[in-house]
């Protein structure tokens, strides 16, 4: 039978930018679906941006634009950072694409034939920013939880769905499915929502007050309310109820939220599938917030973080690597920038990179960039092999239950393990003596082969990481996501394989201060290693160019950073690291040569639109500059 498994993030309002709160549950979602792609199965991923209701509105007034513009170019700006980060859905769903309204209209009816939605007056405490009505008892302080405001009391005739009908069902369903909502203190806290009596769902807003939705259908003086909507795109992704999408993927739907949406998700929805007669999910994974200084990351609190800026400092792997491993799924997190570069430093630069760098250099010196044969194994190599099997087993089982940090800290006690047969086995003793050649053999065969399978499960987690180890290892370039099961690749690496080293995976970032090293990765393409060839065509891609220092300073608090202002034909802000190497008064007049057409970066907050030519020797950094004055902006051919 086809196994199968569909993971579905919350979709995002469109009042805010992404920010990294919105990419965790992304990324979360992105891994689990590689994890299961590794697995075997066929497998579908969905994102999205929930596009109707009040606030939208609002935004896009505030902006002096229609709802619907705003909406495209908020929702396109989601679509753009899922892009940037290597995510990539097999659908962004938005909740005003006309297959969703479709399908909310089908289940609408569905529930209101059933008989399980009537008309009604209600007055209650209505929270804007959240969009719904509030119980006294889920106030703090007559406070909404979430935002800190004081909700509004609002009364008025309104659609409900019979919600209260399915509570006895839904504890019951619950309490016989022990991971229906996991972690464990979620599905408490729900269960301790339901031991109180259930209140219908008031499910319409009046056109009066609301045109900025789904009109009812039984009702065309309403709209839906956008719980009542959004929800639905889980089902709305899979063709529902047509298609063979919806039976296929269906019964292995999990879906990944934070826990400020735990009620609509771990009650209303399971309630509303009940009523339209369909399953419920398989699995809610519901995780924490991240925090910073202790303060819930969020637009309405003003302490965004854009993950594309933190990809384009960082670069996309170690941002994926830190948020995976640095939060426990289900607990809160607290993101700094310190935090972030200390496990870069240590876990990525010297740890994994260090130790893939050095064994590669050791089978390019010791047996010419060809993978040997292995002779006789020992002890050293059983226990290596033992390890490399409990860290496969153990990163199938915690990155299934979406313990990503498990998964990826017994990967890396494998790399330790790596790191000391490296130094217990000494290879470079071993190689002194001829004697020990198959010993030798044998321990730079293996090395190979732990860290091949090092690269095929990281996958999930690091996707161009592994590519790229499994590139340099000399091995079939396949973008697709390994088959983890034996049998497949075996895991083996086959004796007579070249190996092609390459540039460190993961350079250091020296605190308060980047190296030129740790500048972006659309930068770092200008880094071009002299044993790389580049056809004609690529290089006339470079647009170099004659520029003249205008004005040079320093850039605050950083040692090597120097902002200038230069002419290339037209005036440019530059920031180069040659701030230990040059005053920045002897740089005015001087002429330089730039790379003119590099995609613009921040460095320490401030915005570089070219780069510098130099070269370092152990005399220092030297600007490469014109045997004579020749015009700024004159291409450098
Ligand atoms: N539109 C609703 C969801 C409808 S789903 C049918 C919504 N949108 S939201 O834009 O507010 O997104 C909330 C979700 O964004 C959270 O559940 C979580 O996935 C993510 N996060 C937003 N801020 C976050 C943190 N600070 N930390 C962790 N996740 C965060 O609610």
């Amino acid at each position: 039978m086809e196994k199968t498994f569909y993971v579905t993030t919350p979709i995002y309002y469109v009042n805010a930018e992404p920010h990294i709160g919105h990419a965790y549950s992304t990324l979360a979602a992105d891994t689990l679906n590689r994890v299961y792609q590794c697995l075997g199965y066929a497998t579908r991923f969905q994102t999205g941006t929930d596009e109707h209701g009040e606030k939208v509105v609002q935004a896009a007034h505030k902006e002096g634009i229609e709802p619907k513009s705003y909406v495209d170019r908020i929702s396109g700006l989601f679509r753009q950072t899922w892009s940037d980060l290597d995510i990539h859905p097999d659908r962004f769903i938005r909740t005003t694409d006309a297959d969703h309204v479709r399908v909310v209209t089908h289940l609408l009816n569905k529930v209101y034939e059933a008989g399980d939605i009537y008309f009604s007056e209600y007055e209650g405490q209505y929270c804007l920013g959240c969009e719904r009505f509030y119980t006294d008892r889920e106030l703090v302080e007559d406070l909404c939880p979430d935002h800190q405001t004081k909700p509004t009391l609002v009364k008025e005739a309104n659609y409900f769905f019979r919600m209260s009908a399915y509570q006895d069902w839904l504890i019951d369903h619950i309490k016989k499915n022990s991971e229906f909502i996991r972690p464990e203190r979620y599905r408490n806290e729900v269960l301790s929502f339901l031991s109180e009596p259930l209140e219908d769902l008031c499910i319409s807003r009046p056109k009066s007050r609301l045109t900025w939705g789904i009109p009812l259908p039984f009702d065309d003086r309403f709209v839906t309310y956008v719980w009542f909507d959004a929800l639905i795109n889980y089902l709305t992704g899979l063709d529902f109820p047509q298609g063979d999408l919806f039976p296929r993927f269906w019964p292995s739907v999990q879906h990944i939220i934070a826990k400020d949406i735990l009620k609509p998700h771990g009650i209303y929805w399971p309630t509303m599938l009940k009523a339209a007669g369909v399953e419920p999910y398989q699995h809610l994974n519901v995780h924490g917030y991240w925090n910073m200084d202790q303060t819930k990351i969020s637009k309405s609190l003003g302490n965004v973080i854009r993950p594309k800026d933190l990809a384009d400092r960082f670069g996309i792997e170690a941002v994926r690597y830190f948020f995976l491993r640095e939060m426990v799924f289900g607990l809160d997190a607290q993101f700094s920038e310190e935090a972030m570069i200390q496990r870069i430093n240590a876990d990525l630069a010297n740890n994994l990179g260090n130790c893939f760098s050095r064994s590669l250099t050791m089978i390019e010196k010791y047996c010419q960039g060809v993978v040997p044969q292995t002779g006789e194994t020992g002890p050293a190599e059983e226990n290596l092999k033992q390890l490399a099997r409990q860290a496969r087993e153990t990163v199938q089982l915690e990155a299934q239950r979406l313990a990503f940090h498990k998964a990826l800290m017994s990967l890396w006690e494998l790399v330790d393990e790596v790191n000391k047969y490296i130094d217990s086995q000494a290879p470079w003793a071993l190689a002194k003596d001829p004697g020990k050649n198959p010993r030798l053999m044998t321990v730079l065969y293996h090395l190979a082969e732990t860290l091949y399978r090092v690269s095929l499960l990281l996958f999930p987690f690091m996707p161009r990481t592994s590519l790229q180890m499994r590139q340099q290892l000399g091995l079939e370039e396949n973008q697709g996501a390994p088959e983890w099961e034996t049998g497949k690749n075996g895991c083996a690496i086959p004796a007579g394989t070249r190996i092609r080293k390459g540039p460190a995976l993961f350079p250091r970032i020296e605190t308060g201060n980047p190296k030129p090293d740790s500048t972006p990765p659309s930068r770092k393409a200008a880094a071009v290693s002299i044993s790389e060839t580049l056809s004609l065509e690529e290089f006339q891609k470079w647009d170099l160019r004659i520029a003249k220092v205008l004005s040079a300073e320093r850039v605050p608090k950083s040692k090597k950073l120097v902002k200038m202002e230069v002419d290339l034909g037209e005036k440019r802000t530059l920031v180069a690291g040659i701030g230990e190497d040059y005053n920045p008064e002897e740089l005015p007049g001087k002429t330089i040569v730039v790379v003119a057409n590099l995609e613009p970066t921040k460095l320490m907050g401030v915005e570089s639109r070219a780069m510098l030519l130099a070269a370092r020797d152990e005399g220092g950094l030297k600007l490469i500059v014109p045997e004579e004055k020749i015009l700024p902006g004159t291409r450098v051919k």
